[in-house]
Parts: structure tokens; sequence; C-alpha cells
């Protein structure tokens, strides 16, 4: 039987990823995320929050582009805002169980240091 949308949680995920899959023309200064492996990285958390059932708790979903275009592969978490840049496929594994199952974020991958009281935002998903 369907969930009805009364019976949601709200908001829906403990954990919302964005991964950039904007494209650019090859001649664009700029580049893109999609040039840079972003399918391969979007990949990667999909088949992660599948296996470790992290389903309806966690959702990592493709985005247009997030304009840290230079640093891309970009990708963002939110509710805490916590933004990384040249991601690759296998800094995935260390996104997913660090920060999205721990609610420790990945120092080096962060484009922006922690800033103070960030860490009093994060927790380990169920923790709410
Ligand atoms: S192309 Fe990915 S942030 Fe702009």
């Amino acid at each position: 039987m369907a969930e009805n949308t009364a019976q949601r949680r709200f908001p829906p995920y403990e954990r919302h990823v964005f991964i950039c899959m904007n494209e650019r023309p090859p001649d664009n200064p700029r580049g893109d995320c999609t040039s840079r492996g972003a399918g391969a990285v979007l990949e990667r958390f999909k088949q992660l929050v599948d296996q470790l059932k992290l389903k309806p708790r966690i959702r990592a979903q493709k985005s247009g582009c997030l304009d840290t275009c230079e640093l891309g592969v970009s990708v963002v978490v939110y509710p805490e805002a916590v933004w990384y840049k040249q991601v690759k496929p296998e800094d995935v594994d260390e996104i997913v169980q660090s920060h999205l199952v721990n609610g420790i974020p990945v120092e080096r991958l962060r484009m922006h240091p922690a800033a103070p009281g960030d860490s009093a935002r994060v927790k380990p998903i169920g923790s709410a």
C-alpha cells in the first residue's frame, strides 16, 4: 500500500546528496563535471546507498551545475551544506561511510574548511 503524504517524514531524507552532472562544450574554459567523471561518481553513490540499505534515509541524485565547475566533480550534502571538490569514484566509499553514515565530513575533500559550529550540525543517521 502506498504511503500517503501525511504519513511521510519531513524532511524525507536525513541526508540528501547532489552530484553535478552538468555538461558543456569541450572548448568551454570552465569545463564541466560530467567530463571529469561525474557519471561514475553518481553511479557509485547510488550503488552504495542500495548496498548499504540506506534508502529512504539517504538519497543521492544528479544535479545541474552547482557553479563550482573548476573544482568538479562537485558534490554537496544537505542538511549540513558540506561541499566536496574533485570527487573521484574511489572517494565515494569514504564519503558514504564517514559522512553519510557516521556524520563525520571528509575534510581532505571539502571545498571550504569546517567553520566553527559545523561539528554540532552533523550526527550519525538514525540518531535524530
Ligand atoms: S559543471 Fe559541475 S559545478 Fe558546474
